[in-house]
């Protein structure tokens, strides 16, 4: 008997008569789904519109390439925004990134054209993957598309309009082992935790599980060092200390890194003797993209837009293990401090070093 109440409260703070506006902010779910909000709120997906980083760019897109190529952009870091036409960006929901009405939109979504396509419909019933679900604050409907990995192709696999593959995150994991296995996105990028589906207050929900709407990937130390496993060793070659280290792919269900051919993932191995000589080497794992002349891109808008061709590629494939091998002319008897670093570099453009990269793993050891 309370529940009219409750909900009268929701939807008249909504600032709208007795319903939900359609597309909603995020804020307004957060009302009835609030664990879930807390967990988006965290997640890149909701600093996808408000990250310095991605506004910085989408400045240099638009006095690049004008405001065709800002269009591009917000097609998925404001998926809101370009559905309903509000590219000025006016409406608050717009700035809220990939947020939970346009995913609870989706109808469908079709892989037959150049680029997979989600059909959306801002409605009063939100799909999602629950068979018997019952809300009294929309209406609901069961959607297979959310239980499997298509629903994330449509922003995470793109092709621009040169016709080249810019993102293929989808692809990767389609062609991996983890796809065969049955496994989807959210197998590993949104584990079943405790949680209330709805606040208790608003209704008792039968399901005690919601699924981690925050996401993670390569922001979260902890994914990082789930993915990717090293093991060193260190010998003597008559003059010369020879370092190897094992690297592998252990659990990403893609390409390490994935995703923006910005990205790269980077070990350095550095050898100290105390006999004063210092040597440092780095290996990179990235997908270097150039564009039809040539010229490496090294900035995320020019990758996304004018990206034409692969000039190499020493990303480590689902699974992978890689030896490498680094030689320093150091002899023996010459106490040498080695240490391995690896670091998850995410753009040359961010401001502040956390925002370019992630140290995840250190490796200290002192040979003779
Ligand atoms: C098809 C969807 C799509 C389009 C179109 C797109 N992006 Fe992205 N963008 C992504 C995804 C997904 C990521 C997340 C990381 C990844 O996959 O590497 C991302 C990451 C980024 C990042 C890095 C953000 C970070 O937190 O490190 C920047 C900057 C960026 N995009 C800028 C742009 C610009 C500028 C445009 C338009 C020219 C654009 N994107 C077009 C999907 C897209
Ligand atoms: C007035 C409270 C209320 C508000 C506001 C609300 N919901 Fe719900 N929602 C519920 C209830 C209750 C359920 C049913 C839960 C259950 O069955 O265990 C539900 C279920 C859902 C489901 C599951 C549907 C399925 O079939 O899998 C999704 C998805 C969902 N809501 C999304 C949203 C989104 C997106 C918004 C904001 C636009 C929103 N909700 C706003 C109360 C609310
Ligand atoms: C078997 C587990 C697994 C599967 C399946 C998987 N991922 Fe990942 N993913 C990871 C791990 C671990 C990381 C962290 C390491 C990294 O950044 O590559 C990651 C990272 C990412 C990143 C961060 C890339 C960046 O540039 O910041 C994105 C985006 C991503 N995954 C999307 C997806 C999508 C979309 C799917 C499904 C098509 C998927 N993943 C399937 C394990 C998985
Ligand atoms: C990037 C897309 C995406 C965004 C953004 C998103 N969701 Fe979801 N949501 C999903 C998917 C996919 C599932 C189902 C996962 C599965 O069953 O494998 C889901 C499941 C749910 C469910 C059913 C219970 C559960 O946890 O399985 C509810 C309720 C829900 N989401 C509400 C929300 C709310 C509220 C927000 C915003 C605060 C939100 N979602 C943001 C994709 C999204
Ligand atoms: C509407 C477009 C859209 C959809 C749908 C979408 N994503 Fe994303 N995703 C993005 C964008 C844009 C970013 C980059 C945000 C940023 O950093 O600026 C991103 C970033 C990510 C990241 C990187 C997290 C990190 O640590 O940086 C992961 C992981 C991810 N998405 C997984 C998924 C999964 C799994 C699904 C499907 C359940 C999905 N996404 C659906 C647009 C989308």
């Amino acid at each position: 008997m309370l529940l009219p109440l409750l909900l009268l409260a929701v939807a008249s703070h909504a600032g709208s008569a007795g319903v939900l506006e359609t597309p909603s902010s995020a804020e307004v779910c957060g009302r009835c789904h609030r664990s879930i909000l807390e967990a988006w709120k965290s997640s890149s997906h909701a600093q996808a519109m408000e990250s310095r980083l991605f506004q910085d760019v989408l400045d240099l897109a638009e006095a690049d390439f004008g405001a065709a190529g800002r269009k591009v952009c917000l097609e998925c870091h404001s998926p809101v925004g370009a559905r309903t036409g509000d590219f000025s960006l006016v409406r608050k929901v717009s700035w809220e990134g990939v947020t939970c009405d346009f995913c609870h939109s989706i109808q469908s979504v079709s892989m037959s054209g150049p680029n997979p396509k989600a059909t959306v419909a801002f409605t009063l019933t939100k799909t999602g993957p629950l068979k018997d679900s019952e809300s009294t604050g929309h209406a609901t409907a069961f959607s297979n598309v959310h239980t499997t990995s298509l629903v994330c192709a449509p922003c995470h696999e793109y092709r621009n309009a040169l016709g080249f593959p810019v993102l293929t995150t989808y692809s990767e994991f389609k062609n991996s082992v983890y796809a065969k296995e049955g496994k989807e996105c959210q197998s590993c990028h949104m584990s079943r935790v405790a949680g209330d589906v709805v606040d208790p207050k608003i209704r008792r929900s039968s399901v005690a599980k919601i699924n981690l709407h925050q996401m993670p990937g390569s922001h979260s130390l902890e994914q990082l060092n789930s993915a990717f496993k090293a093991q060193w060793n260190a010998v003597r070659e008559g003059n010369q200390l020879k370092v190897t280290v094992e690297v592998a792919n252990q659990t990403a269900g893609h390409y390490l890194p994935t995703g923006s051919p910005l990205r790269q993932l980077v070990l350095e191995v550095r050898a100290d003797s105390y006999g004063g000589q210092h040597f440092s080497e780095e290996r990179v794992y990235a997908r270097k993209v150039a564009d039809q002349h040539g010229t490496v891109l090294m900035r995320e808008h020019f990758a996304f837009l004018r990206g034409a061709k692969v000039v190499s590629d020493t990303r480590l494939a689902p699974g992978e293990r890689r030896m490498e091998t680094f030689h320093f002319p150091i002899p023996a008897g010459s106490q040498t401090q080695l240490k391995a670093t690896f670091w998850y570099y995410y753009s040359p453009l961010a401001r502040t070093e956390s925002q370019k990269r992630i140290v995840f793993l250190t490796l200290n050891r002192l040979v003779q």
